[in-house]
C-alpha cells in the first residue's frame, strides 16, 4: 500500500556545543583536539546523505537568543517560512538560512495543542547554535540545508524547566500529530543538547561519563524508565546544563516502540570527551 500520511523514519541525538560550529566555520576540524570528535560524525554525514528526509523536526533549546529571559516559553514551535541563523555576539554563523515547513508545523501545533500541551507558536525566531550546530555536524557545509526544518525550542535555561516525563509524553503527542498529516512525508525527529556539562559556578567543567553512558543505554532500551528520572537528578549528576538531555526524551518518545510498534535499530552510537566544556554524545536510531 502506498504511503498516504507523514511518518517518522529515524531520530538523531547530538550535543550542540557552540565551539563545534566555530571549529567548522574556521576550518579547524583536522587539529589534534578536534579530529577525534569529527571522526565520530563521519558515519553520520554519509548516513544523512543516504537517508535525507523530507522534513526534520528539530528539538533544541534557545540559549536566551531568540527569547530574552524576560519571556521564556516552555515549548515553542517554529511555524515561519524561514529562520535566520542568530547573531550570538560575534555575528551570525556562515551557514544557510533554515527553511521551515509552515504547513506541517501548523498542523503539528494544532494537533499537539489539542492533545493538551501548551505550545507557543513562533512566526519569527532566529535560531542559535542549539539548532545550527547539529545541522552542521550531520550535513557538513552545504550551500543549502538538505531539507526543510521545523525548529522546536524547549526551555532548559530558565527555571522551572519541564520534566523528562512531560518531554517524553510530548514526543508521543508529536508522533500522533505527524502521523495524522495527510501527505506522504518522511520526517526525522532530532533531540539535541547535553551531555553532562556545567558552564558556571564551582562545579564548572563537570563531566560524568558513567551517567552519560547509562543515559544512552536507557534511552535506547527503556526510555519510559528514563522518563521517570526527575530533573534534579540530571542537574546533580550531569551538571546544571546536563538538563539539556531531557530534550532527547522528546525525540525518543516519538518513536514507534513507545506506541506499541517495533524497537528502533541503533545505526550509530558515539561518545567523546572533551568537546569544549562538555561530553559529546550522539545516537542515530532508525525505525524498523
Ligand atoms: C556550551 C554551550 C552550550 O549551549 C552547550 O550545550 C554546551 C557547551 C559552551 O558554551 O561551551
Ligand atoms: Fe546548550
Amino acid at each position: 500500500m502506498s504511503q498516504t500520511h507523514a511518518r517518522i523514519t529515524a531520530s538523531v541525538y547530538t550535543s550542540h556545543v557552540p565551539a563545534i560550529g566555530a571549529a567548522v566555520d574556521l576550518g579547524k576540524t583536522g587539529t589534534d583536539y578536534w579530529a577525534p570528535l569529527f571522526k565520530g560524525y563521519e558515519f553520520s554525514k554519509q548516513w544523512m546523505k543516504e537517508h535525507t528526509p523530507d522534513v526534520i523536526f528539530l528539538v533544541y533549546n534557545d540559549h536566551a537568543t531568540a527569547f530574552s529571559l524576560d519571556l521564556t516559553p516552555t515549548f515553542a514551535i517554529g511555524c515561519a517560512e524561514e529562520f535566520q541563523p542568530a547573531d550570538e555576539g560575534w555575528g551570525p554563523r556562515p551557514v544557510p538560512m533554515v527553511i521551515g515547513h509552515p504547513k506541517l508545523a501548523a498542523h503539528i501545533a494544532q494537533s499537539v495543542i489539542q492533545q493538551d500541551f501548551d505550545l507557543a507558536v513562533a512566526h519569527k525566531m532566529d535560531v542559535d547554535h542549539g539548532l545550527t550546530v547539529p545541522l552542521t555536524l550531520m550535513c557538513g557545509q552545504p550551500k543549502a540545508w538538505p531539507c526543510p526544518v521545523i525548529p522546536f525550542a524547549v526551555n532548559v535555561v530558565q527555571y522551572p524547566v519541564p520534566s523528562g516525563r512531560r518531554c517524553f509524553e510530548l514526543g508521543r503527542a508529536i508522533r500522533r500529530a505527524i502521523e495524522s498529516y495527510d501527505e506522504p512525508l518522511n520526517v526525522q525527529i532530532w533531540g539535541t543538547g547535553g551531555m553532562s556539562h556545567q558552564l558556571q559556578g564551582p562545579r564548572a567543567g563537570l563531566i560524568n561519563k558513567e551517567f552519560d553512558n547509562a543515559f544512552m543505554d536507557q534511552l535506547i532500551a527503556n526510555p519510559a524508565a528514563q522518563a521517570e528520572v526527575p530533573h534534579v537528578n540530571y542537574v546533580r549528576e550531569a551538571g546544571s546544563e546536563g538538563i539539556e538531555l531531557v530534550m532527547w526524551l522528546i525525540a525518543r518518545g516519538a518513536l514507534a516502540d513507545v506506541a506499541g510498534g517495533p524497537a528502533p535499530r541503533v545505526a550509530h552510537r558515539f561518545y567523546h570527551v572533551p568537546g569544549s566544556n562538555t561530553a559529546i554524545g550522539h545516537l542515530i536510531l532508525e525505525e524498523q
